[in-house]
């Protein structure tokens, strides 16, 4: 390019596949020595998931892998984000309980496979099913002393059976959704909450603060040991990914305006704000005082830059309000009205996402000024109002969910090209419909349609969309080289 022309395409090397979780695909949850997730049993329980199903069977992907796998290539995708089970590696999750063979050489296979087609393994640690046993005996996440070491050993076991060929790693996907879902509002397992109604224990106002320090701590410490034992020989790169949607103020009151960047503070500060700039948001330490936990000067020199990159997680973006009591929100009041009574955008099948493009370049924006390094969106998507209930033919012209890709689409290349954010990666959510955790399988974010009935898969529009979309945006296409 001479110094006349002006970039219009990402970079060559700009890295796009789509996004899952082990969970939420893989059932066979009794197969090959697998110990059980707290998200077994939880699932099974009446009135956890919104159709009273579960996960045993999913999209049927541990059996399906290879299929999986030439779907991804026959789209074309750079690379495939999924996450590792932890206990199909560790089915009793301790650092001092046997590592399944068996489970190893599954992803060892999966992993060989993607590198066969050309596709990079981004991978997750974390998302989400923490073995059961651990829970059973100290806590799990409630218990920052056992869970650091025991994280930090299955991390290990990771990074030394598939760190050869895995050079993107994420610790961690969304802590908040593992703290606030999860001992808060008590919608995700455990399931723990004050509310009584919900859940026999818990405690709404402690416990989501505990389990986030724990999940912090978890993530740095297992960074510490990959750059020590393993970066020089292996050269990955290690992250955590955040979720976070924009806050943009309801009106241009200064109460307004303040109470954005307070749900910012909660949303992605309080974790984001420790990892790059090393100390909780204060926001956070004057809405909960003593019930924030404290970093010792020791833990803070390693939470502190303890991320290679800005890992982002996001759907949608809210209208901010002050005021209410719900501190998961930062005793902000979320909405999607507008002052003159429009709505934000294009309302998805669940409560809390709405098409709002702008947004995203928004937050793309805040993000590389705030923490100044190079971002990697490792989930990004849509669920259509009403999809599961369409014939399939009807479910494949999913045309709102093509509509928030090309808004997507257009503000990520804005940002890059035009407000010079260093953008790496952009992975949407999901290569297929699967396990919407609590939705169970009513709420579908897949841009490849699951009949659950046949588990044949089939492109939805969307899918077109993004495939073309990547193949015409990126500067050449060196996938095959990588
Ligand atoms: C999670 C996914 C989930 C998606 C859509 C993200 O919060 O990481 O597991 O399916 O959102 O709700």
């Amino acid at each position: 390019m001479t110094s006349t022309e002006v970039a219009n395409k990402l970079p060559k090397d700009f890295i796009w596949g789509f996004a899952t979780a082990s969970f939420q695909i893989e059932g066979s949850a009794n197969v090959d020595g697998r110990g059980k997730s707290i998200w077994d049993d939880f699932s099974k329980q009446p009135g956890k998931t919104m159709d009273g199903r579960d996960g045993d069977v999913a999209t049927d992907s541990y059996r399906l892998w290879k299929e999986d796998i030439a779907l991804l290539a026959q789209y074309g995708v750079k690379s495939y984000r999924f996450s590792l089970s932890w206990s199909r590696i560790i089915p009793l999750g301790g650092r001092n309980d046997p590592v399944n063979p068996r489970g190893i050489a599954f992803y060892s296979n999966f992993i060989n496979a993607l590198l066969e087609h050309g596709i990079i393994p981004f991978v997750t640690l974390y998302h989400w099913d923490l073995p059961q046993a651990l829970h059973d005996k100290y806590g799990g996440w409630l218990n920052k002393d056992e869970i650091v070491q025991d994280y930090i050993r299955y991390a290990k076991v990771c990074f030394q059976a598939f760190g050869d060929r895995v050079k993107h790693w994420l610790t961690m996907n969304e802590p908040w959704c593992i703290s606030i879902l999860g001992y808060g509002r008590g919608v995700f397992a455990p399931g723990r909450s004050s509310d009584r109604g919900r859940s026999p224990e818990g405690n709404s106002s402690t416990e989501p603060w505990i389990v986030g320090h724990s999940v912090i701590l978890s993530h740095a410490y297992a960074v510490k040991l990959y750059r020590e034992e393993f970066k020089a020989a292996q050269g990955g790169q290690v992250g955590i990914t955040l979720n976070g949607d924009w806050a943009m103020p309801y009106n241009d009151s200064p109460q307004n305006v303040e109470a954005a960047q307070h749900a910012l503070d909660v949303a992605i500060g309080w974790f984001a704000d420790p990892i790059y700039l090393g100390h909780y948001p204060g926001y956070m330490k004057q809405m909960l005082r003593e019930r924030l936990p404290e970093f010792t000067p020791e833990e803070l020199k390693v939470v502190k830059g303890s991320s290679d990159f800005y890992g982002m997680n996001t759907y949608t973006t809210n209208l901010c309000r002050d005021g209410g009591d719900d501190e998961f929100q930062g005793l902000v009041e979320y909405t999607f009205i507008r002052p003159d009574g429009t709505q934000l955008g294009t309302q998805a099948h669940c409560a809390w996402l709405q098409d709002y493009p702008q947004g995203f370049r928004h937050l793309l924006n805040y993000i590389w000024k705030r923490y100044k390094l190079p971002i990697y969106v490792t989930e990004n998507g849509f669920a259509v109002k009403d999809e599961h209930s369409k014939p399939i033919e009807e479910a494949l012209q999913d045309d709102d969910r093509v509509n928030y890709f090309k808004g997507i689409t257009a503000s990520l290349k804005a940002a890059v090209l035009e407000d010079g954010v260093d953008v790496r990666a952009y992975f949407p959510w999901s290569f297929l419909d699967n396990f919407e955790w609590a939705d169970g399988y009513v709420t579908r974010f897949g841009v490849t349609y699951v009949d659950y009935e046949t588990q044949q898969r089939y492109p939805k529009e969307s899918a077109k969309f993004l495939v073309k979309w990547f193949g015409d945006n990126i500067d050449a296409d060196d996938r095959k080289s990588q």
